[in-house]
């Protein structure tokens, strides 16, 4: 299975609306996510099918990573939707988006599949209701080809009864004392990690809102999580300044590691840089900060 680079932002983009594709391939997004499920109409889904796979045939996508969102795993749609794409155009697709996957055994179930059409292709899994959460550790160790978990927020408030206060996202954190979220994000988070996976948070559901995109990028980037999904180019950069370390944070990570060497010379385990100590677990969060840094200089 060939590695997904690093990404920040993932936008999604509905399958029926062929402009819309074609268009998004040069916004600048780190992963595109083409829909097959909600944002489709049940009346449009075999034609945005078709528009998928001969978008998918026409582009170039090298600059992006490619992703594909099929239908839920219990509707019949699915095996449709990856016999068809993945029989078509599974050589280019990088990521599969697995909705409403609320067992280990829908992965499996994918697994299986994908073996037996000879492709190995990461799998995302969304986590939408209860059920879900509470099998994520289960659903995350699933298969090899596991890549990350991410949040649906949409789904899981209706499926726990959640009051929509804001359309989808969770900047609304003056609501209540601590984050009416962060159980939530935290335990998927917790879940992809024991994992090695990838954590990827929800859209924030209105586009205009760019200070709400960026409050709501900062809870989940604050926690651990490495991406979020975006529903239009117009979140993109406030989605890509927060989840790649800013300059503050670069300085700081290579003070710590500077310091680490002098202190290894000096045969000491701790050492302070300004009023702050640090050991070996700083330096292996600094280390982390530079490698993304690498990727996406601040
Ligand atoms: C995504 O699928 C969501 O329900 O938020
Ligand atoms: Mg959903």
């Amino acid at each position: 299975m060939n590695p997904v680079s690093p990404r920040r932002s993932i936008l999604s983009v509905p399958g029926h609306s062929d402009k819309m594709i074609r268009k998004a391939v040069d916004v600048g997004a780190d992963g595109i996510m083409l829909d097959l499920e909600d944002s489709v109409a049940p009346s449009a889904k075999v034609q945005a099918r078709r528009q998928i796979i001969a978008a998918i045939r026409d582009v170039d996508w090298s600059h992006t990573v490619l992703s594909v969102r099929v239908n839920p795993v219990d509707t019949p749609l699915a095996h449709q939707d990856l016999l068809e794409v993945v029989g078509a155009v599974g050589a280019k697709i990088q990521t599969l988006v697995l909705p409403k996957v609320e067992a280990a055994s829908h992965i499996h179930f994918v697994h299986h599949l994908l073996e037996g059409m000879g492709h190995e292709i990461a799998l995302e899994a969304t986590i939408e209701s209860p059920v879900a959460l509470e099998n994520s550790l289960a659903i995350a160790a699933a298969s090899p080809m596991m890549h990350s978990l991410v949040f649906g927020i949409a789904d899981f408030s209706a499926s726990v009864g959640a009051p929509q206060l804001s359309l989808s996202g969770h900047a609304d954190s003056d609501l209540y004392p601590g984050h009416r979220w962060h159980y939530v994000l935290s335990r998927l988070l917790m879940a992809a990690r024991a994992n090695g996976l990838e954590a990827v948070d929800a859209p924030h559901g209105d586009f205009r809102d760019a200070e709400g995109v960026i409050a709501s990028c900062h809870l989940s980037r604050s926690l651990g999580f490495d991406s979020k999904w975006a529903i239009h180019p117009a979140q993109l950069a406030g989605i890509h300044e927060v989840f790649a370390p800013g300059e503050d944070e670069i300085a700081r990570a290579c003070a710590v590691l500077q310091a680490f060497e002098s202190a290894e010379r000096d045969g000491k385990g701790a050492e302070a840089v300004g009023s702050q100590m640090f050991d070996l677990a700083t330096v292996r969060l600094s280390r982390r900060v530079l490698a993304k840094a690498a990727v996406w200089s601040a």
